[in-house]
């Protein structure tokens, strides 16, 4: 067995703290009260190849391994979990979904594009739209219906809390084909948000993560064309399943990454201010804080590279992907809020970063998930 990473993971990771601290730290204070799309930040991730991470050349993608991504999406996250959370998206839930099942076709004019997060020199990102008003938790309740109609499909329904709603040129959407069936009566389909009866309704403003752009997406009567359908007759709710699963250790990276965040500033900030006469990391009500913070972080990233290191080798990574967002994500709610108490008054206030940090990890025990489902899949998968 061998923690070490690379030269080339060095590299990566090395590559994404610098962008973190020289591209995304300038104004996250700003975007975050403004609710303001990190545009510039994130076509400058495309032209790092961090939008098409793990997605191989051939299809304009960077090539690069499960740990590489780990590594990047925990140095953004430190910084900008707005930012990260949109790489995510991009990353694991749409590219990875296109490239593991999509056509040829569908790969040559969507994926490849997708991949480099630009096209014509323009942002081109994409959107994952499984939930519903309705269907959250329990995603095989979908209410949005595709009608077959011979060659084409027409699509009808609601989705929400979409993440890259508003600025991603593709959609991937998960929608009812036949009732009766119940999960296998699920499909997903490649929708591009210019075609008629797409509409994208509001804006949502958010307790954190707030520059990300998250949306209620409408469809109306939108025509889908036959081969923009992704696999099977029926394949949607597995899709959906399996690239949630990959989806999860973009979270859990992303919540080591908060955690981390918070942790860092803390220790620094401990090692600065004085209190009853000495710096407060000399008091052991900090020291034991920062002590504790510092093993959960290390057993959230030994968790995320197991899941990481599990998919790079083609293994089963449910458990290991659900096991590490679940933890992670506890952990950062859990530290982010210690770090808030160290700063005691500054934590409270925007400048000293933790209070953002503290808003932002609350999603991550919600989407992609919540703690209650991977709790779920977890239990399924020990106890069968
Ligand atoms: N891989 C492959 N197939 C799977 C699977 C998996 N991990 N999990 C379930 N399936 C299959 C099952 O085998 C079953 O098929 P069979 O009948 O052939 O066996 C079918 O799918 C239905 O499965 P279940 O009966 O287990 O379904 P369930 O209703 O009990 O759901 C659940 C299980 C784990 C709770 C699931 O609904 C779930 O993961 N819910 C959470 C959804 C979620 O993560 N949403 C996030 C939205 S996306 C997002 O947040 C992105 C963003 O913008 C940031």
């Amino acid at each position: 067995m061998n923690f070490e990473l690379s030269e080339e993971h060095l590299m990566i990771q090395q590559a994404a703290r610098d962008f973190a601290r020289t591209e995304c730290l300038p104004g996250v204070i700003e975007r975050d009260e403004k609710m303001q799309f990190p545009r510039e930040q994130i076509m400058k991730l495309a032209d790092l190849g961090f939008l098409g991470m793990m997605v191989s050349q051939e299809y304009g993608g960077a090539g690069l391994d499960t740990i590489s991504y780990v590594l990047a999406m925990e140095e953004i996250s430190k910084i900008d979990a707005s930012v990260s959370v949109c790489m995510s998206v991009n990353n694991s839930l749409v590219c990875y979904g296109l490239e593991a099942y999509g056509t040829e076709e569908q790969k040559q004019k969507y994926l490849t594009p997708l991949a480099q997060g630009k096209k014509n020199d323009e942002l081109y990102i994409g959107a994952f739209l499984l939930s519903e008003p309705e269907a959250g938790s329990d995603a095989t309740s979908q209410r949005t219906t595709a009608e077959d109609k011979g060659d084409h499909y027409v699509l009808n329904g609601t989705k929400n809390w979409i993440t890259n709603g508003g600025t991603a040129s593709v959609y991937l959407v998960i929608a009812q084909t036949d009732v009766a069936k119940g999960p296998k009566g699920i499909n997903v389909f490649i929708v591009e948000k210019s075609w008629p009866g797409v509409v994208v309704a509001a804006k949502e403003n958010k307790l954190g993560i707030r520059a990300s752009d998250t949306h209620t997406i409408l469809f109306n009567d939108v025509k889908v064309p036959k081969e923009n359908r992704i696999g099977e007759d029926g394949f949607g709710f597995k899709f959906a399943m399996k690239t949630l699963a990959g989806g999860r250790i973009g979270i859990a990276s992303q919540a080591l990454g908060i955690a981390s965040g918070a942790y860092e500033l803390s220790l620094k900030y401990s090692k600065e201010r004085k209190a009853f006469g000495t710096e407060i990391s000399n008091h052991q009500a900090i020291a034991f804080k920062l002590a504790d913070m510092a093993t959960r972080i290390e057993a959230a990233r030994l968790l995320c590279m197991q899941a990481a290191f599990d998919k790079d080798q083609k293994k089963d990574y449910t458990l290991s992907s659900s096991m590490a967002k679940v933890y992670a994500s506890e952990t950062a709610m859990w530290t982010t809020v210690e770090a808030v108490q160290i700063h005691g008054g500054y934590g409270f206030v925007k400048e000293y970063h933790v209070e953002r940090l503290m808003r932002d990890a609350k999603i991550t025990q919600i989407y992609e998930g919540t703690s209650e489902v991977q709790r779920i899949v977890i239990s399924r998968s020990i106890l069968k």
